[in-house]
């Protein structure tokens, strides 16, 4: 009479197919026209913020939630990303958009602490999601390092300005 505990035991690992279905998995690479409009909505949308952070880190009040200081370093995190597209953009061959985001004519409407705070939130959490979303989908080394940086500040920042 044998017992479970007499089965031979399987020591050596099952074979991995994993590499095989790697390109099937995989979420396709973004195309050069798609990655350039990515990158162009992106550098807008940073642009709109480093207007509005310009602006309203002269305007901080005791209450406003957030320090000037804080405000205008996250203008300066905004503009150094403006920078960085751009020159991604060149790089890759694209033309940087010129235009300012929408957030920027927005923005300018709010004039409560509060609110400024909770619509900034809004925005650069929309840029986080964007850059989280589509990362996976960049095969160029330089361009994801760079937005895996950018998602990071954006992530500490919207700490550092959390409503
Ligand atoms: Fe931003």
């Amino acid at each position: 009479m044998t017992s479970p505990d007499d089965d031979p035991i399987e020591v050596s690992s099952p074979v991995c197919y994993a590499h095989e279905f790697e390109d099937y998995t995989r979420p396709p690479r973004l195309q050069s026209a798609e990655l350039a409009a990515f990158l162009n909505v992106l550098l807008e949308s940073e642009r709109a913020g480093a207007r509005v952070l310009a602006r309203w880190c002269h305007e901080a009040t005791p209450d406003a939630g957030v320090g000037p200081e804080t405000l205008a370093a996250v203008r300066d995190d905004e503009a150094r990303y403006c920078a960085g597209l751009t020159e991604h953009l060149q790089r890759l061959g694209a033309e940087p958009s010129h235009v300012t985001g929408r957030f920027y004519d927005k923005a300018m409407t709010i004039s409560a602490w509060p609110d400024r705070l909770r619509f900034l939130d809004k925005g650069q959490s929309w840029v986080a999601r964007e850059i989280r979303d589509k990362l996976p989908r960049i095969d160029d080394t330089a361009l994801a390092a760079f937005l895996q940086e950018m998602l990071e500040r954006h992530e500490h920042n919207l700490k550092l300005c959390a409503p």
